[in-house]
């Protein structure tokens, strides 16, 4: 295994990546939000222009760690093989728990786990984020894979957001499990302000104060602020801070990211989330001039990542485990024709559309958007992506798919036959009014000319990336603190 790469994407599967890129005792924290065992679809909702929600919806993945053979080959791995401890607590709870998609989830979490321990510094830190699903039982893996006396705190991460069950109390809470390799680790204390109890004068002459502090200490007590207890409940939901949000049904909040990366990091140190979704822990690394390492086995989340990084940053970030050839996109698509069609797609900025397609959007799976009117009508670019063998048929279905947008392209694994060729020339020209130039109306794209550099012949966008849901430009200045307990 080579020196750690950092301010990387990997697109794959992270038990994979972790095995074969990330070497041991090299990271300095890890945040990981894996997705929950709770048996739905994560849905990515995509963003129109204007900043209304599309309807469209993509199935970014299907949150299936059922019970599967791979499954029942990890639970034999992991007695057989894995940390004496750690091989029996699974053969105990697969006793109890049974062969379901509980104890699926448990074993995929365990192996990854036993990784991620492997590549955390002595002195690094762990943050696991869950909610009451499956907390008890991951406390209990966690313990043997750390040892039970690197356990250093269950944060209890307090939100509301819409949503009301009658016949229970409302669960408004996720867990974070804080765990450490040794107790040589990181930790730079944080603290927000008192809320009230020390009243104090612009002067600094103690006014009044309440509680137990002596009033020669309050003065102090007020400047440095409060220690931050294990219970937070000053962080918004990322749905509640609608600037941030970018459509990840998932996403997390920024400040509750920073708050974890300034408690267990310094400057300079490495920062590895391995499910990373829309890359929230990435960007704050990023703005708290961190390094870090993403992964994702979502190719929907790599274009999301990529697109927040250059739009926050400047950052072109670099993917690997993306096909790079011919050979290698045939492999993707051989293996799974959605994440194919995604990865083609983010190869001109197209935005998909998922399955909940209307009407005359049968058909077209991605779209680009682009304004080159003076009124500012936003036109599109219809996108067709076939990886299996193509016809002259599926040119006429693409012009008539695309008879009401400004142009149609079609993106093909396989070579287009002289036919198709004819038939896309026959459709003749778009006439761009902004740029009074004509772009040809059917274009039809090979992947490998598509990775030796072609682009779409179509008019400029106006902005990098109207396509994506825009991330706000990030400032290298501290974030806004939201109001307090
Ligand atoms: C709950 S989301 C993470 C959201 C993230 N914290 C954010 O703020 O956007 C979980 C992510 O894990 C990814 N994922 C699921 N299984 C994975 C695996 N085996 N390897 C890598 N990523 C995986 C999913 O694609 C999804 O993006």
């Amino acid at each position: 295994m080579d020196t750690l790469k950092t301010n990387v994407l990997y697109y794959g599967d992270n038990l994979e990546i972790l095995r074969k890129y990330i070497p041991d005792n090299s990271i300095d924290l890890i945040y990981l939000d894996p997705p929950f065992n709770s048996k739905k679809d994560y849905n990515i909702l995509f963003k129109e222009n204007g900043g209304v929600e599309s309807e469209a919806q993509i199935k970014a993945f299907t949150d299936t760690w059922h019970w599967t053979q791979t499954a029942e080959n990890t639970y034999h791995d992991i007695v057989t093989n894995g940390p004496l401890k750690v091989g029996q607590l699974i053969g105990a709870l697969h006793d109890v728990i049974g062969q379901n998609d509980v104890m699926a989830y448990l074993v995929m979490m365990t192996n990854r786990l036993i990784e991620l321990h492997r590549v955390l510094k002595p002195t690094g830190s762990l943050y696991l984020h869950c909610d009451p699903t499956a907390s008890h039982y991951l406390k209990l893996v966690l313990d043997q894979v750390f040892g039970p006396t690197n356990f250093r705190n269950e944060i209890v991460w307090c939100y509301t957001s819409p949503g009301h069950s009658k016949r229970d109390f409302q669960r408004k809470h996720d867990i974070i499990f804080r765990y450490s390799k040794s107790e040589g680790y990181t930790l730079n204390q944080q603290f927000v302000p008192y809320k009230s109890g020390i009243h104090v004068s612009k002067e600094g002459e103690v006014l009044a104060y309440k509680g137990t502090v002596k009033p020669s200490r309050a003065l102090e007590y007020e400047q440095r602020g409060k220690p931050i207890e294990d219970w937070w409940t000053d962080i918004y939901s990322a749905d509640r801070v609608r600037k941030e949000m970018l459509g990840y049904e998932t996403q997390k909040p920024l400040a509750l990211l920073e708050r974890i990366i300034k408690a267990s990091s310094n400057e300079g140190d490495v920062v590895l989330d391995p499910f990373c979704g829309c890359g929230t822990a990435l960007v704050a690394a990023q703005k708290l001039n961190r390094r870090w390492v993403g992964i994702d086995i979502t190719h929907l989340a790599i274009a999301l990542m990529r697109n927040r990084l250059k739009d926050s940053f400047g950052i072109d970030a670099e993917v690997i485990g993306e096909p790079v050839d011919l050979a290698s996109a045939k492999a993707l698509a051989r293996q799974d024709r959605y994440q194919f069609q995604w990865w083609a797609l983010s190869l001109i900025e197209a935005r998909p559309l998922g399955e909940k397609k209307k009407g005359a959007d049968k058909g077209i799976d991605g779209v680009i958007q682009f304004i080159d009117d003076p009124s500012g009508k936003p036109k599109r670019a219809v996108v067709q992506v076939k990886s299996g063998h193509v016809g002259v048929n599926a040119i006429r279905e693409l012009r008539a798919v695309a008879a009401n947008d400004a142009l149609g392209i079609f993106i093909t694994l396989e070579p287009p036959t002289g036919p198709m060729q004819t038939e896309a020339v026959s459709a003749g020209f778009y006439h761009s009014p902004g740029w009074n130039k004509d772009y040809p109306k059917i274009q039809i794209l090979t992947i490998e000319e598509l990775l030796h550099g072609k682009a779409v012949d179509m008019p400029p966008q106006t902005q990098t990336s109207v396509t994506f849901a825009k991330a706000q430009k990030v400032s290298k200045k501290e974030g806004e603190q939201l109001p307090m307990q």
